[in-house]
């Protein structure tokens, strides 16, 4: 058989992972061949491909991003799209489809679902914000990476006696805020799922340092909204999905804590450096487990399944149980996390 596969949406470590587990075990155990889209989506409209063999997926497993690109690229927003990924899978005798990504791109896959393609999903973000999996490769690396920052970070406050603002992804979800936040000590932290009162944060970071404190870690999730009045905030670019570009509340989150308290107040914008480089060692191993079992279903012709994590156990479960519902951050989890704050 021939199994195509697609990256699609942000990176995230643990992708070229994905690709080298489906490559080994497809390849090398199963005999199929492994067809890479170039670029997500993109590379399926265009029929732009790469031949992938158990030689040149050698030494992918530290490497970050993904060997085959990727784009936010929706065919459902470019006129003729779905026919047209539909030719190019016919023309390129695509037997099974394997896509590695979030709910956007997973759901082009549902679509194409419809329309008789054998489809796989390998659910991938970096937020760790999709149903159906209680994780994702990459959230890992990125809270790990958010973690290391936030260390640093309290040496220079504690010698500055500032206040330390650091922004991190999470759109929807402050799944990373949460997790880096907890790790790395912070002394406020700010999500999507809990708008939050400007006066309220400055008053806590005045109370903190009445109390002694000399400095203070602050921190928020690109997506964190204000309660609706309190703070005048900017809005973004649109993608083909109809994301708004996000990165910046921190800033302003930065000159109100300043404006408002008089505290010497700085912030870092970790942005896309939390999905850069390699992935941490439980992200491979995952990233790898998501691999073989994705070809594993391809090879047992189980389509229209997501290949998720639910424990310990790597499950297959409906593909469009992992898009009806974001998996936004369990409130007894900020709750543990507000027991630290002060
Ligand atoms: O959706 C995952 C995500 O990492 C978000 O947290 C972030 O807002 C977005 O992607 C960034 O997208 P881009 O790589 O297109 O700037």
């Amino acid at each position: 058989m021939r199994v195509g596969v697609l990256t699609g949406g942000g990176d995230c470590p643990g992708l070229n992972a994905v690709i080298r587990a489906i490559v080994r075990k497809g390849e090398g155990t199963y005999g199929h061949s492994v067809i890479g889209f170039r670029h997500g989506w993109r590379g399926v409209l265009e029929d732009e491909t790469v031949e992938l063999d158990v030689g040149s997926t050698r030494g992918l497993l530290p490497r970050g991003g993904t060997i085959l690109g990727t784009s936010r690229t929706n065919p459902a927003k470019v006129e003729h799209g779905i026919e047209r990924a539909l030719d190019t899978l016919r023309s390129e005798r695509i037997g099974a489809l394997i896509v590695i990504g979030g709910e956007d791109t997973l759901g082009v896959a549902l679509q194409l679902e419809g329309h008789g393609v054998n489809v796989i999903g390998v659910p991938k973000t970096i937020d760790n914000d999709l149903s159906a999996t209680d994780y994702t490769f990459g959230f890992d690396t990125a809270v790990q990476v958010a973690t290391d920052a936030i260390d640093r970070l309290h040496t220079t406050a504690e010698s500055h006696d500032r206040v330390m603002v650091v922004e991190v992804m999470g759109r929807h979800a402050g799944w990373i805020a949460t997790h880096a936040g907890l790790a790395g000590g912070a002394d406020v932290i700010l999500v999507p799922e809990v708008p939050f009162d400007i006066a309220e944060v400055c008053e806590h970071i005045r109370r903190r340092h009445k109390h002694g404190a000399r400095f203070s870690i602050v921190v928020v999730a690109e997506g964190a909204i204000p309660k609706e009045g309190s703070m005048e905030t900017q809005s973004g670019e649109v993608d083909a999905f109809g994301h708004v570009r996000l990165g910046g509340i921190s800033n302003r989150v930065q000159e109100e804590i300043e404006q408002r308290t008089g505290f010497e107040t700085r912030v870092t914008i970790l942005g896309h450096v939390l999905r850069g480089g390699t992935p941490t060692a439980f992200d491979r191993v995952l990233a790898t487990r998501f691999g073989v079992e994705a070809i594993d279903a391809a090879h047992e012709n189980d389509f229209g399944k997501m290949v998720a994590l639910r424990g310990t156990e790597i499950l297959r479960v409906p593909l469009e149980d992992a898009l009806h519902e974001l998996k936004t951050v369990d409130a007894r989890l900020l709750d543990v996390a507000s027991v630290f704050f002060g």
